[in-house]
């Protein structure tokens, strides 16, 4: 059994190794305050490529990403994110959003290349067949419980490559879609601060397995 933690006083504990997903899941923590240290391009695109690795229904992984740096633009963001302090802080923000209708358009690269191209003619059909019958906003939503997924794996990675994060829905989805260009139909999942915490977050508070599991 893992201790909880009853400090919120900063001690950096992580070392250069990865951590196992056992220790980054027990160890996150919504961090909202960061080190003034850069987190390189690199270790984003490595960020990216794990999160991306999430399954999703099809394997349709219809979630996208802006990475935002610049000092001006994550102040605008803050700004659409009700002033939350660890958008402007953070070195780095992802805007991270299910775009289906970009999806749709582009099953040719979507689908399976080891398909044979019959059955990958099929299936592209099938899915436009599936996906034409749902309204805009219910293939939105569909969508973005995909990105979801690919969400959870983003925190969980980037504690895991000892980075923390700050996932959130505060914001004014329209505000930072216009700032940020994405498409009006597109659903933003969540806006996450990426970089290396100067605190360690919230004592963490989670259900016992018997209050959210029967076993049968
Ligand atoms: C989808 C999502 C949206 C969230 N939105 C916000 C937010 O806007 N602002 C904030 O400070 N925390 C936000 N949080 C963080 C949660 O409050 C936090 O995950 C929860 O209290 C559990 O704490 P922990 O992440 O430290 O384990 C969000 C978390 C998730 C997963």
């Amino acid at each position: 059994m893992i201790a909880a933690d009853l400090t919120t006083t900063f001690v950096d504990t992580r070392t250069p190794a990865a951590l196992s997903a056992a220790e980054a899941a027990v160890s996150r923590r919504s961090v909202r305050a960061y080190r003034d240290v850069p987190v390189t391009d690199d270790e984003v695109r490595r960020l990216l490529e794990l999160t991306g690795r999430a399954p999703s229904a099809h394997n349709l992984q219809p979630w996208r990403f802006v990475v935002v740096r610049e000092q001006q633009q994550k102040n605008q963001l803050s700004a659409a994110a009700f002033n939350q302090k660890q958008v402007a802080s953070a070195p780095v923000v992802i805007a991270m959003y299910a775009d289906m209708e970009d999806t749709l358009a582009s099953l040719h690269e979507v689908v399976h290349p080891g398909l044979p191209p019959e059955k990958r003619d099929a299936t592209i059909e099938g899915l436009r067949t599936r996906f034409g019958r749902m309204t805009l906003e219910a293939r939105g939503q569909w969508a973005n419980a995909q990105a979801n997924i690919a969400l959870g794996y983003l925190l969980l990675i980037a504690r895991s490559e000892g980075l923390d994060t700050s996932p959130m829905l505060g914001f004014d989805p329209e505000a930072v879609k216009a700032q940020l260009g994405v498409p009006a139909h597109a659903t933003i999942t969540a806006l996450i601060a990426l970089g290396r915490g100067a605190e360690d977050g919230f004592v963490s508070h989670r259900h016992t397995v018997d209050r959210v599991a029967s076993f049968r």
